[in-house]
């Protein structure tokens, strides 16, 4: 098992990865109280597959345990869904502090942090992700949200988990778009942040595909280790250094938008695309060598090989792109790469380049 630390002062945390780890958890959960309840957020698909192994794991703890299941897909992380889960965990924990645990994908992760945060104005919880996406980037940090009719996770908080298991056997029922969408975001890592991590993923896609336990475990690892560092040195996203982590994800979220978020394209596959739109921008702006922009487009071909954007419209992407939060009073802010292991923030980035990257840009 490898532990990575999340240094926050009194907000601080762990990051546990490994294979088959859920059963060391009674040995890592502090619980304060007694008759601390606790209350497991999943859905149908995660408890089906692993529910009952979860509960074992809990039993020797000896307390009173619920497995609360929520829709699957996106749809969960809403206002009624939200109010349900909260209402359940109220009737379930009368007059005690719950322990809360998250136990599923990012979508799980993401709704039963927003209720931890609220519910008596804060009770701890736990993240067990269960996709890759969720391992290796939204389990971690502290963002939690739900979605509006008008905006993706625009109605949330900052609220950091007690801890974090990644454990590496969930992975092997998870389909392999799936897995593709979550290995965007390992890419992203290593090209902000770690060569290193880059030449692995060239050199070990197919056994990451393959599920091979070592290489997962290393990319796991590695990919929380670059997010903990980014998060403790700017952990409200108020720096200008948490937005490192938004490489190709400018115009990935106004792909995802002018798609109306379908499943068409999936958020790794649009970010995929944002990446290599980000590197040819980067590429005429001479920000990157030739054969380092190659190196990224040929990496993502391989771990996305199937997006393409021919069925949405660039009117659609444009206009999405001028909705973007990252767009700053109205000048637009996009994260280039100057290298494999570093990128940089560039504001204004002139029209007709967008247009003319976007219209190029095949993955
Ligand atoms: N908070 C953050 O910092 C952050 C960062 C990135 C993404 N996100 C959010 O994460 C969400 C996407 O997360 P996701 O990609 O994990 O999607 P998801 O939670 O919808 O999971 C994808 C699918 O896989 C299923 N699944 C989960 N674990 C499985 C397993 N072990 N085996 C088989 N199937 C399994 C789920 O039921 C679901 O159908 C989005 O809502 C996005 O906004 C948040
Ligand atoms: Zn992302």
């Amino acid at each position: 098992m490898k532990t990575v630390k999340v240094n926050l002062n009194k907000r601080s945390y762990k990051i546990h990865i490994g294979n088959n780890i859920l059963k060391k958890l009674p040995s890592l959960i502090k619980l304060d109280k007694p008759d601390t309840p606790l209350f497991v957020v999943t859905n149908k698909k995660v408890n089906t597959l692993y529910g009952a192994k979860l509960k074992k794991a809990l039993k020797p703890l000896g307390k009173k345990i619920l497995f609360y299941e929520i829709p699957d897909s996106e749809r969960a992380k809403s206002f009624p869904v939200y109010i349900k889960t909260i209402r359940r965990l109220a009737r379930f924990a009368k007059k005690v502090k719950p322990f809360v645990f998250a136990f599923g994908g990012g979508v799980t992760g993401d709704l039963t942090g927003f209720v931890a945060s609220a519910y008596r104005r804060g009770v701890p919880y736990i993240q067990i992700p269960t996709t890759l996406l969720a391992q290796v980037d939204s389990a971690i940090g502290g963002k939690v949200a739900i979605d509006i009719k008008e905006a993706k996770n625009i109605v949330g908080n900052f609220y950091q988990p007690k801890m974090v298991i990644c454990d590496l056997v969930f992975l092997k029922t998870l389909p392999e778009r799936e897995l593709r969408n979550g290995l965007a975001e390992v890419v992203k890592y290593g090209i902000i942040k770690d060569k290193k991590l880059f030449s692995f993923l060239e050199k070990n896609i197919k056994s990451i595909l393959k599920l091979n336990a070592k290489t997962l475990e290393y990319i796991v690892f590695k990919s929380c280790f670059i997010k903990a560092r980014v998060v403790e040195k700017d952990e409200l996203d108020t720096k200008d250094l948490r937005a490192i982590l938004n490489f190709g994800h400018t115009l990935g979220h106004a792909i995802e938008a002018a798609s109306c978020y379908s499943r068409s394209v999936m958020h790794g596959e649009a970010v995929a695309l944002g990446m290599v739109m980000a590197s040819r921008i980067a590429l005429k702006r001479k920000m990157i060598k030739k054969r380092d922009y190659e190196k990224i487009c040929s990496l993502i071909r391989r771990v996305v090989p199937k997006t393409k954007l021919k069925h949405i419209r660039l009117k659609n992407i444009l206009n999405a792109l001028s909705y973007d939060k990252k767009f700053i009073y109205g000048v637009n802010r996009f994260i280039l790469p100057e290298g494999i292991g570093h990128v940089k923030i560039v504001d204004k980035v002139p029209d007709v380049l967008i247009k003319e990257t976007i219209e190029n840009t095949r993955v």
